[in-house]
């Protein structure tokens, strides 16, 4: 039987219920004042084993699920979103369920973190007066900051993180996203996506840190940041690496389509990520709504059960997305047959997330019919109440108090003011026009140049975001007023009315306005909106130098407009702390930012990719700085040259240049290496040339170089933005390729 799910209630229809959860919660919550993490307020019998947390887990899980009926095992595969309990919060406990999320924009109210606090600890008294009291898991998409609450500190979103280059630095915004989470109830994050952005028409793009493997591999730092060490420490909160796998992919960059990829292609550019996200003890996986050659993912047992849990030993669970299953047989809602398809695949939890009395049925009778074996419900339940009991939830089920203050906190935010910083790249800056004198007189303009909404991006607040003062914050203008020395001198008009030719500069802040997932689709041209063109055409008829700042989640198609301009900072999506872009602006930092994606000449190129033998605006990796190291203020239009292909002679190694070379990933018939190139000396190099003999292997991909095969050689030469290393630098390059790699010792001539 087909059975509607609804999509996200969205407007009024989820103010209606959010102020019925409110109401019903009130009824709900017990006298006892909230406070930390406390004991457990189980009504299960005390003393049983699994109550026992100084025995090992393992040993808890199997007592626990001894004396789970079946009933209470689907229970803990089933999560529904917040408001599918507003009628009837007490289903939470009569039907056993194991999870409960936010949706996109899915919030108590009034919404602030204390509210999210009460409503959390509310959901959880429920799910402790079962029988067994197993406390239920709440999820929610904090994946730039607590991006649901209002006041949250709003960081970067992943596309300006890629840009910074510094996995450090985003364990920080992990640990510090993970306060703000705990602080408000809530245990499991949605996050990070480790997807790999290949085609920038993707609705999705901003949420990945980069179009090469290595960028997401490297930031699954932010998982540390979010689970701690080892789960259970303080404020741990359980990570997802997310969408298992190729939904950066697609054919097209739709969002949700289909990626026609060779195995050998999927597991270079797409696995990487994941097993590097696995290798640190992510908790949880959620499932790509994307296909791959036509199957669904949330069909594909080769890929969630023999690749993900078999070859890379994830041992955490899988969950599905929003009501991800109904699309496996392409109608609308979900059937028995779907429930079992899924679950027979390998996912451990259901995102429902609406109809869940139909999915406990629908799951019970596919155990009682055999479509679904019971090893399958065990082996799905042993994962999750494993992460259940690493998390330490049975012992401290309730919100940690401790750090409810943390949200939006002045040290989260000068954290998020450092992200900002970093993540600016610098395109163009002829007649080093940047950075502005502090005394300078300025015009502002750009439907973004005031706008937190729009420097925030989608996931804020709302699931689609909104333009507009959306939640606190500084915006950009108001980060250039605080750095001038006298806030007069500044000018602002959103349409560049007004400007004449008396201002040293005019700064326009334009772009896009935020959407998320498939809205934010482009199919089409990818170039700035009408009111921004006629913003900056003013700004250009008055002759003031022209400073554009793009605030985007991808690169635009602006190559008619840059001869207009200046300087062009991207400053992708900043999220709160707006002062970041002027501190660049005016250097107080100069920029360090490198593109983590190609930027098009036009948007006829797209899919572009580093390596792809296409011409770009500016290439991946490219970014100014103001030292005077600086490089040419316009990349080289003509492709680099290509290596010669007759085989190189090995010639002796170059003054101080070193190069250690890693295998970081292999499968049956290919491997994925990492290269370092290290200038050992003192005198800095200008370019590099690294070279090895490669008789059992191919290379498929190749980024940060641009190499030649010939025969049983290869040859790398740096990409036009890596070739200067200072003393005691390094840069890298990674490849993907067919065959073996043997041991080979590469050479490393500089120039
Ligand atoms: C969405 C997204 C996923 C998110 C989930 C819960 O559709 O695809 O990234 O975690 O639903 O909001």
């Amino acid at each position: 039987m087909r059975r509607r799910t609804y999509r996200r209630a969205g407007g009024a229809v989820a103010a209606v219920l959010a102020t019925l959860s409110l109401c019903t919660a009130a009824v709900h919550a017990t006298a006892s004042s909230p406070s930390a993490r406390s004991a457990a307020v189980s009504g299960a019998a005390a003393g049983l084993p699994y109550q026992d947390p100084s025995l090992p887990v393992a040993q808890r899980v199997e007592d626990l699920l001894s004396r789970m009926s079946l009933d209470e095992k689907v229970g803990q595969m089933t999560q529904v979103d917040r408001t599918a309990l507003a009628a009837a919060p007490a289903d939470l406990a009569t039907y056993r369920l194991g999870s409960v999320l936010s949706g996109g924009g899915s919030a108590p109210s009034p919404n602030n973190a204390t509210s999210w606090a009460d409503m959390y600890d509310t959901f959880q008294r429920t799910a402790l007066t079962t029988p067994l009291g197993i406390p239920m898991i709440y999820g929610i998409d904090a994946v730039h900051g607590d991006n649901n609450v209002y006041g949250a500190t709003i960081f970067p979103h992943d596309i300006g993180l890629g840009a910074t280059r510094d996995p450090a630095l985003v364990q920080q915004i992990g640990r510090a996203t993970a306060e703000e989470v705990s602080g408000t109830g809530i245990d499991w994050d949605f996050a990070p996506c480790v997807c790999v952005a290949r085609n920038d028409r993707w609705g999705r793009t901003y949420e990945s840190f980069g179009e090469t493997p290595d960028l997401p591999s490297a930031m699954t730092t932010e998982i540390t940041g979010l689970q701690g060490t080892t789960l259970g420490g303080p404020a741990s909160v359980l990570a997802t690496a997310k969408h298992f796998i190729g939904d950066g992919g697609t054919d097209g960059g739709v969002n949700e389509g289909n990626a026609t990829l060779s195995e050998a292609d999927l597991r270079a550019i797409h696995l990487p990520p994941f097993k590097a996200a696995v290798d640190r003890g992510v908790g949880a996986v959620m499932v790509s709504y994307s296909s791959w050659n036509g199957v669904k993912d949330h069909a594909n047992s080769y890929l969630i059960t023999t690749l993900l849990k078999g070859e890379l030993g994830f041992s955490g669970f899988v969950v599905s997305d929003w009501a991800g299953i109904d699309q496996i047989d392409g109608k609308n809602g979900f059937t028995a047959a779907e429930v079992a398809t899924a679950v027979n695949a390998g996912i451990d939890m259901v995102m429902v997330p609406t109809d869940y009395k139909s999915f406990v049925a629908d799951l019970k009778s596919d155990v009682s019919s055999g479509a679904v074996p019971m090893s399958r419900i065990d082996d799905a339940n042993r994962r999750i109440l494993t992460k259940k009991f690493q998390l330490g939830l049975f012992e401290h089920p309730l919100t940690d108090r401790s750090y409810t203050s943390t949200v939006g906190s002045a040290q989260h935010r000068a954290l998020a003011r450092q992200a900002v910083r970093e993540s600016q790249v610098l395109l163009k800056n002829d007649g080093n026009v940047l950075p502005l004198a502090k005394s300078a007189k300025v015009f502002v303009a750009g439907k973004s140049a005031d706008d937190i909404g729009n420097q925030s991006g989608g996931w804020t607040i709302s699931w689609q975001g909104a333009s507009g003062n959306t939640t606190p914050g500084t915006t950009v203008l108001q980060g250039i007023k605080a750095a001038v020395t006298n806030p007069s001198q500044v000018t602002y008009d959103r349409y560049g009315n007004g400007i004449d030719g008396s201002y040293a500069a005019a700064v326009a802040v334009v772009g896009e306005t935020p959407y998320a997932e498939g809205q934010g689709d482009r199919t089409g041209a990818m170039g700035l909106d009408q009111e921004d063109l006629s913003t900056l055409a003013k700004l250009k008829a008055s002759g003031v130098p022209v400073v554009t700042v793009l605030v985007s989640g991808r690169p635009l198609d602006i190559a008619a407009q840059l001869p207009d301009w200046k300087a062009l900072v991207a400053a992708w999506l900043p999220g709160t702390e707006g002062n970041g872009v002027a501190d660049v602006l005016f250097g107080d930092y100069a920029p360090t930012g490198k593109l983590p994606v190609t930027w098009m000449q036009s948007a006829a190129q797209e899919p572009i990719n580093d390596g792809d033998g296409k011409t770009p605006l500016f290439p991946y990796g490219y970014g100014l700085t103001y030292d005077s190291g600086q490089p040419p203020t316009t990349p080289p239009t003509t492709p680099p040259t290509t290596p010669p292909t007759t085989p190189p002679t090995t010639p002796p190694p170059g003054p101080g240049c070193a190069v250690q070379w890693k295998v970081t990933n292999s499968w049956s018939g290919g491997f994925q290496a990492d290269v370092t190139v290290s200038n050992t000396g003192t005198a800095p190099f200008s370019g590099w040339k690294v070279t090895w003999p490669s008789p059992n292997a191919t290379i498929t991909s190749l980024w940060n170089g641009t190499y030649a095969q010939s025969g049983g050689n290869v040859s790398v030469i740096n990409a036009p933005y890596n070739g200067a290393i200072a003393g005691g630098g390094s840069v890298s390059f990674g490849f993907t390729a067919n065959g073996t790699p043997g041991t080979p010792s590469p050479i490393c001539t500089a120039s």
